[in-house]
């Protein structure tokens, strides 16, 4: 995990990703890199990219493969050159810092005939349940393969207790919603994982990352902290759901 993200500077909108309910779009940086754009002004606002920040470096900590996650400066004057006003409001709506994922180019969707090893569904289930991530279901995987290995993507619906009042008081407890995770039925034992696990997750380490006028980092870190406490019902119910 790196001690601050980089921050590049978007030179160019290239495209919008059609398929993705926030308008995420592919834009060209001052690195030359592209990026999957996650704009600070779409609906789900600063604290969904401050949930992929979270989850998605706690879980590079973990030894999951996610791509690179970069901060994206965005001038609102790239909105000038877009036809499309829906698109123009979002970049002007967003002018400052956004959340830019490596883009893989050529990655394909998940195929679930085509399942991970059980060692590395069981981890990525035991890390959804601990984040709290509804979204790693048949329908919505969120997983790419890429040169043939699986890839972790959109962790902007993790730790959704953060979008209501009272977050710390939701910490503790289990996940049920588990039980619809993708990778369940490929999953090895859920409390191997859990072994394998625990002592890695670094959750203060993934909240400093966060950019302080996205979200208090802090609370992030001291929610994740209470799930990691023992027992973790988390990974006892994730290994319930899988028996
Ligand atoms: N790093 C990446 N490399 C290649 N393709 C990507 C990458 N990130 C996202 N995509 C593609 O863009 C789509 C939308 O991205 P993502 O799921 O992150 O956005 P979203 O708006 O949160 O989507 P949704 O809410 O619909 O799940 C993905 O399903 C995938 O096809
Ligand atoms: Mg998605």
């Amino acid at each position: 995990m790196p001690t601050v993200l980089r921050t590049v500077t978007a030179t160019r909108y290239v495209t919008p990703l059609r398929e993705g309910g926030s308008l995420p779009a592919i834009v060209e940086a001052d690195d030359d890199g592209l990026y999957v754009c996650k704009f600070r002004g779409a609906g789900q606002g600063p604290k969904a990219l401050a949930a992929e920040i979270v989850a998605g470096e706690l879980a590079r900590g973990l030894g999951l493969p996610v791509p690179e996650l970069v901060l994206v400066e965005l001038d609102p004057a790239l909105a000038a050159a877009e036809p499309d006003p829906e698109i123009q409001e979002l970049i002007v709506a967003s002018a400052g810092l956004n959340l830019g994922v490596d883009f893989l180019p050529g990655a394909l969707p998940y195929m679930p005939t085509e399942p991970p090893d059980a060692e590395l569904a069981a981890d990525v289930v035991w890390f959804d349940a601990l984040v709290t991530n509804v979204d790693r279901t048949p329908r919505n995987p969120n997983l790419l393969r890429w040169h043939r290995n699986l890839w972790l993507i959109d962790h902007g619906a993790a730790l959704y207790a953060f979008h209501a009042g009272e977050p710390l008081e939701r910490a503790r407890g289990g996940f049920p919603a588990i039980r619809d995770h993708v990778l369940l039925p490929a999953a090895g034992s859920i409390v191997d994982a859990d072994a394998r696990l625990t002592e890695r997750a670094d959750p203060g380490a993934a909240a400093a990352l966060v950019p302080e006028e996205w979200a208090d980092g802090a609370p992030y870190a001291e929610f994740l902290a209470q799930r990691l406490q023992a027992p973790r019902e988390f990974a006892e119910e994730a290994e319930r759901a899988r028996a």
